[in-house]
């Protein structure tokens, strides 16, 4: 035992991030002044585009439900924050000739004022203000790991699936030393504020793995999720409704 703590072990489960933890992030606090907030989403949106947030989203859509479909979708981003997912997966479509609408919900009103020409609703993830089947497609982009108890993901993952009619699309970064290094440099490179480069790392102590979103998608009742990593660095969960049948 005293071996064992002399040569650091017992700090290695920590180190290797094999266990979730759940300290608390600056900027989830609702009252962080706006000028606070407006600096953090431009330098996160900076981060995001060098880690190429949307690709995942615009390499598996078209693969997946066929481009025909996706000609006009209607997107509910959840935790859209300053809904910079959202613009760039509408102008990618737009590109292509496509319409792909997107309505950005967060619990942070300050947040979607960043977007003041969006569509915007205030509210949370855990009880989403919309009917069943609102949406073709229910999409989330670092979003899940700000619920602190599976309990909260696993109502999470069932209030996508209830809103969505088709699919739904979940992208989050995954808990790994690799991707904590990366995240380390990437946000001192991009010279990131201090408390955004804190809540950078600690996202990644908070994130999940691919065998616990699988066993809570399947507690949520999406059986049939696929639930995969994303260039090492990002968990991906897509699950899609069967096509309705049509009655003579
Ligand atoms: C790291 S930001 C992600 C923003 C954007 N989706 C992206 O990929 O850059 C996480 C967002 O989730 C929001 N959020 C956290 N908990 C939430 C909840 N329970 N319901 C709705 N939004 C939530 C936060 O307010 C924040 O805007």
């Amino acid at each position: 035992m005293g071996l064992w703590r002399r040569l650091g072990a017992h700090r290695l489960p920590a180190m290797f991030l094999t266990q979730r933890r759940t300290p608390p992030e600056y900027f989830d606090a609702l009252d962080r002044p706006l000028n606070e907030l407006q600096a953090a989403y431009r330098q996160l949106g900076r981060v995001n585009r060098c880690f190429k947030f949307s690709h995942p989203f615009v390499w598996v859509l078209p693969r997946w439900l066929g481009r025909e479909r996706c000609r006009r979708l209607e997107f509910l981003d959840l935790g859209a924050g300053d809904g910079l997912l959202g613009r760039i997966l509408g102008r990618w479509a737009h590109q292509r000739g496509w319409d792909w609408q997107f309505t950005n919900l967060d619990i942070n009103p300050r947040a979607l004022a960043l977007n003041p020409n969006g569509r915007n609703v205030v509210g949370s993830v855990l009880a989403l203000p919309f009917e069943e089947g609102c949406f073709d497609v229910v999409i989330a982009s670092q979003m899940t790991h700000h619920l602190n108890t599976e309990v909260e993901v696993v109502q999470h993952f069932r209030e996508a699936w209830r809103v969505t009619r088709e699919a739904v699309l979940l992208s989050d970064v995954h808990r790994n030393a690799g991707l904590m290094g990366l995240v380390w440099l990437g946000t001192l490179l991009l010279g990131c504020s201090r408390p955004l480069r804190a809540d950078a790392l600690v996202s990644v102590q908070r994130a999940f793995r691919v065998a616990e979103w699988k066993s809570l998608a399947h507690q949520a009742g999406l059986a049939d999720a696929r639930v995969w990593l994303y260039a090492g660095t990002r968990l991906m969960l897509q699950a899609r409704k069967p096509a309705p049948t049509l009655s003579r």
